[in-house]
């Protein structure tokens, strides 16, 4: 890779082919591939082939996905004339719901940019939900910054948000949680809306939604207080779900109320398959009025591709349900590999519940060099992982293209420990 020179650019001329080809190859040799290079911790893999076929197919078709589609499909409830496209999203949307324990008439939703636009439009159901001023946003210090951004753009006051402990590897402290809970109710708060993660970006921690949804729902029984359980699972939706030994993340905890997966990440499909899922009906509290086609609008988007609905659909059909869980199992079996490596090798490492290694301290010097990866430091603190206090982690994500450079990891490791 070289660097790339801000150029001037003077486009009121067509370039040539050639020349617009010799810029792509340039874009090209600037843009990391996980087929070729070392790519250690990114939440993501390369799509699945036969996504190069749905592009090639459906690209100049143009299909429009704009509105939300699962809402009553017997009859044209959004933007005419891409009905196949609509039942493609419809299509994915059940499967996604099925693999988080959902029945198709259960649940709502659609195919969103990504979690962070599935993040915001959770909390936007909840906040038309509940209102604003009696409402509190209960959520662990590692949860991923589009928490933030949503927070911000729903207008709730920053005295909202209630940051919970979490433990030695990264899960909501769920022997805290009551504590938090009274703070908010002894401070007038009616209304909680419990931001969960499946998969935290750096430990790819799975808070145990199960047990968290059963305190919520003694709580608000107790303190007749609203709860809404919003589950971020952009990377573990995908894999958490197959693995038995976490507990269910998903629709059968029944304060669960909206869920953002990422198939971009752990799904294998292009960027822009989020997917964002609520009960049945809750997207009413975000309807707005579309006057120019039928049914109105209940997402964020606006025109959204279709092409990537068929993609991931494409994608997930071409998988299959049992393809993914074998991948997740192998996936985590590595995993586990890889931390028993580190760790024979004098890293520290956290628990890990998914197919991420996430390591205390700084990663070595030529290893940094080499590997594409996340270094976060400042990492949050916890008065519950007091024991292992982290301040710089970094991560590896065991996806497909890990088996690629494995050996010569573990390798390059045992060179830089002997
Ligand atoms: C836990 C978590 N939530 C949300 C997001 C945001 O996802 P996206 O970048 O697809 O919007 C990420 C991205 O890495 C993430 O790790």
């Amino acid at each position: 890779m070289f660097k790339l020179k801000a150029d001037e650019i003077d486009w009121r001329k067509p370039l040539t082919h050639d020349d617009i080809l010799a810029r792509l190859n340039t874009f090209s040799a600037n843009t990391i591939d996980y087929r070729r290079d070392f790519i250690l911790g990114f939440p993501t893999a390369t799509p699945h082939d036969i996504n190069v076929e749905v592009a090639q197919r459906f690209l100049l078709q143009h299909p429009n996905a704009i509105g939300l589609h699962t809402k009553r499909h017997e009859k044209q409830e959004s933007e005419v004339g891409f009905t196949g496209a609509q039942q493609a999203e419809r299509e994915v949307v059940y499967m996604v719901a099925d693999v988080l324990g959902a029945q198709q008439n259960e649940v709502d939703g659609y195919l969103c940019t990504g979690a962070t636009e599935g993040n915001i439009v959770g909390l936007w159901i909840a906040r038309n939900r509940f209102g604003i001023d009696h409402t509190a946003v209960v959520a662990s210090p590692l949860s991923h910054y589009s928490l933030t951004k949503a927070l911000g753009l729903l207008n709730f006051p920053s005295a909202s948000l209630r940051l919970t402990n979490f433990d030695e590897n990264g899960h909501l402290a769920i022997n805290t949680l009551r504590e938090t809970l009274d703070e908010c109710v002894n401070d007038g708060v009616e209304n909680i809306v419990l931001f969960l993660n499946a998969g935290t970006t750096m430990l790819g921690s799975v808070d145990d939604v199960a047990s968290i949804n059963k305190i919520a729902a003694v709580y608000a029984r107790e303190h007749g207080v609203n709860v809404h359980i919003h589950v971020d699972a952009a990377f573990g939706g995908m894999v958490a779900p197959f693995l038995d030994h976490l507990p269910h993340i998903g629709f059968k905890n029944n304060l669960v109320m909206s869920i953002a997966v990422d198939l971009h990440k752990a799904g294998k499909t292009p960027f822009g398959g989020g997917v964002i899922l609520a009960r049945k009906n809750l997207f009413a509290n975000i309807e707005t009025h579309a006057p120019y086609f039928p049914g109105n609008d209940h997402t964020l988007s606006g025109s959204r591709p279709g092409l990537i609905a068929l993609q991931c659909w494409a994608t997930m059909r071409a998988i299959g349900k049992d393809g993914y869980a074998s991948r997740a199992h192998k996936l985590h079996t590595t995993t586990g590999a890889i931390r028993n490596f580190l760790e024979a090798h004098g890293f520290r490492c956290f628990v890990n519940d998914i197919n991420v290694v996430a390591v205390i301290g700084e990663p070595p010097r030529s290893i940094q060099q080499k590997y594409i990866m996340h270094v976060q430091s400042n990492f949050p603190q916890s008065s519950q992982n007091a024991p292992s206090v982290a301040t710089t982690v970094w991560n590896i994500v065991v996806m497909d293209h890990t088996a690629n450079f494995l050996n010569e990891f573990f390798s390059d490791i045992k060179q830089v420990t002997q």
